[in-house]
This record gives structure tokens, sequence and C-alpha cells, in this order.
């Protein structure tokens, strides 16, 4: 398939690449360096084309598309105007692709299928373990309605459209994307290998995951089965607390996990961006499990020993 994806060269694109380039897929990509994405996935053996808009790639006519580009929210602290980018970067880009849809509807040969993404940060802040209303979120739950909530929910009305076109949808709601190379766990390797891990808070906050393995594994499914469409939760099914989080690490590494950091002190130097690591959600993939999908991952002990053991 000729598959066009749009933060194609981050932590989560990169190693979609590589998966979908071994399946003999052709690429392309979007980036706002598009020389440098080439460069970036050319040294790692993949061929792409790039081009800074979707709309570059009409004449391409993708037939799929996977749509994860959006500026980084956990890199710094939350001001209106960053909260103003976190939501534009990925408004903009979804409606071009909208737009590139609709284009090609016209001609006669839309994509099949747009995989677009959303995080576990839809349902906003969920109660924590053994607070009334603990229960598991699976896609039907009500969402806590906060800024996380509103950034997602915006962010997957935006690529609604496409279904206009003919395309089919299927919008993944990620959990925190587990590998040592990026994301939340390249932070926390650090610290914790010196011992200076603990629980974030109370510790009783959920933390919806997922091996980056399976997380590719799950859009390259939903890319080729014509079955699935609609929002689909993409963690593993044994979501943990904080504090489940942080025994697994400690217990992988083999280093004492002892400091905890106060919720009082996370909030004074991170403001509101402390609810990413402060708050969460009992996130499970039902509709994916339903659908026979199998993790190769499906507990922290088991994807810990995969990604620290290639250390
Ligand atoms: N990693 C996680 O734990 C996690 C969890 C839940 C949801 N997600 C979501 O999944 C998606 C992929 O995650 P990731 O970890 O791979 O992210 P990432 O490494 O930060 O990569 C994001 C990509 O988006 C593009 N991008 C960044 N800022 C942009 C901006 N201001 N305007 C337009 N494009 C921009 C970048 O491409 P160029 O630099 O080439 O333009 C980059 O390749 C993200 O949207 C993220 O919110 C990730």
């Amino acid at each position: 398939m000729r598959i066009l994806i749009t933060g194609g060269t981050g932590f989560v694109g990169q190693a979609l690449c590589r998966l979908l380039a071994k399946a003999e897929h052709s690429l392309a990509v979007v980036s706002r360096n598009p020389e440098r994405a080439e460069r970036a996935l050319g040294a790692q053996g993949i061929t792409v084309t790039a081009a800074d808009t979707p709309l570059a790639f009409k004449d391409w006519q993708p037939e799929a598309i996977v749509n994860l580009a959006g500026e980084s929210i956990a890199g710094r602290r939350w001001s209106d105007a960053h909260k103003r980018e976190l939501r534009e970067s990925r408004l903009n880009i979804t409606e071009h692709l909208v737009m590139l849809c609709e284009q090609l509807a016209v001609e006669g040969h839309p994509p099949q299928v747009m995989v677009s993404g959303s995080a576990m940060g839809y349902y906003g802040a969920q109660p924590k373990a053994g607070q009334p209303g603990d229960v598991e979120i699976d896609e039907q739950a009500t969402p806590h309605d906060d800024f996380n909530h509103r950034l997602c929910r915006d962010w997957e009305a935006a690529a609604m459209p496409v279904t206009d076109s003919g395309v089919r949808l299927a919008i993944i709601r990620i959990g925190l994307v587990m590998e040592a190379d990026g994301g939340t766990l390249a932070k926390l390797l650090t610290p914790f290998r010196f011992g200076l891990g603990g629980r974030l808070g109370d510790g009783r906050h959920y933390m919806p995951w997922i091996h980056r393995h399976d997380l590719i594994r799950i859009i390259e499914r939903l890319l080729t089965d014509t079955t699935l469409s609609g929002a689909f939760n993409a963690s593993a099914p044994h979501p943990v607390t904080n504090m489940g989080f942080t025994h697994a690490l400690a217990r992988a590494l083999g280093r004492p996990a002892i400091l905890p950091l106060p919720a009082t002190a996370l909030k004074l130097g991170l403001g509101e961006m402390s609810t990413l690591l402060l708050e969460g959600a009992r996130m499970v993939p039902a509709r994916l499990e339903e659908a026979g999908f199998r993790f190769d991952y499906p507990t922290l002990d088991v994807a810990f020993a995969d990604i620290l053991g290639k250390d």
C-alpha cells in the first residue's frame, strides 16, 4: 500500500515506518523539515518521500494514512500559548488530511483508511485506585471534562469528516508508550538507575501504558483489517497505578524506589502539566481484545524484561 504518515519522524512514527517498510509498503511522510525527515529515515534504510503538507501528496494518491503529528505534550510547562500550540499542531494537520481525502474522493480514489491519533487523555482525570467509581475505562466510558479531554476530543472530531469521503476511520487512544529510546520511560530510566525513583503523589492514579512494539502492530492491524473502525483504546490489557509502575520498574532494574515526589512539588514545578503525571484512567483495550488482538507484552513485567533486556 502507499501509506502517508504524519509524525513519521517521531518516537512512535519511526518505529512504525520501520515495520511498514519491512512489510514492503511505500511510505511518504509529512514533516516540518522534509529533508531532515528523508535523511533520518533514510539512515535506517527506509525510503520515504517527505513534504511539509499533506496536500503535496495528492498526485501520489495515498491508499492509507496514519496521523500521529503533534507538538510534544510533556515537552514543557503549559502556558496559554503552548496549550494553543498543542491544539493547533494536531488540528491543523488533521484538517489538511481531511482536505486531501476530499480532493482524492472527488477524483474517485479516496484513501481506504485513516488511523488517527488520540490519547488516554480523552477520558480526562478518572477516579484513583480504591476511590468510588474506580472501574475499568473502556471506549464507552464517560470522559471527565478537562483540558486533556477537550484536546483529544477535538483532535478526534477533526478527523471525523474523512468518513464523508468514504474513508474508514480508526482512532487510537494511546496509553504511555514504552521503549527505552524515548517517551516517558527514557525520562525515568536515569533517576531510577541511580535509585532516585519513586511514586508520584500518592501513587494511586492509573498509568495506562503500551509497549511500542504492540502499538505499531495495532496500527498495522487497523490499516489492514477492513472490519475495524471507530475509537480503540490502545493500551495494554493490564493497566497499573503509578505505584505499581514504580515498583515494576524498580524491580526490573534491581534498584530501590523509595523517594516519592510529592504532588505539591510537581504542581509547583510543572503547573497544569503536572496533571499528566498525577492523573489517569484505568483504560483497557476492550474493542481490540474483542477483535481478537493479542498483545505480545500484556504486562509491565514482560514489557520491561524485553525493553531493559536489550540494553
Ligand atoms: N509517546 C507517548 O507516550 C504517547 C502517548 C499518548 C499519545 N501520544 C501521541 O502519539 C503521537 C506520536 O507520539 P510520539 O511519542 O511519537 O511523538 P513525538 O516523538 O513527539 O513525535 C511527534 C511528531 O509530530 C511532529 N510535530 C511535533 N511538533 C509539531 C508541531 N508543532 N506541528 C506539526 N508537527 C509537529 C514531529 O514531526 P516533524 O518534526 O518531522 O515535523 C514529530 O515527528 C503524538 O501526537 C502524541 O501526542 C504519544
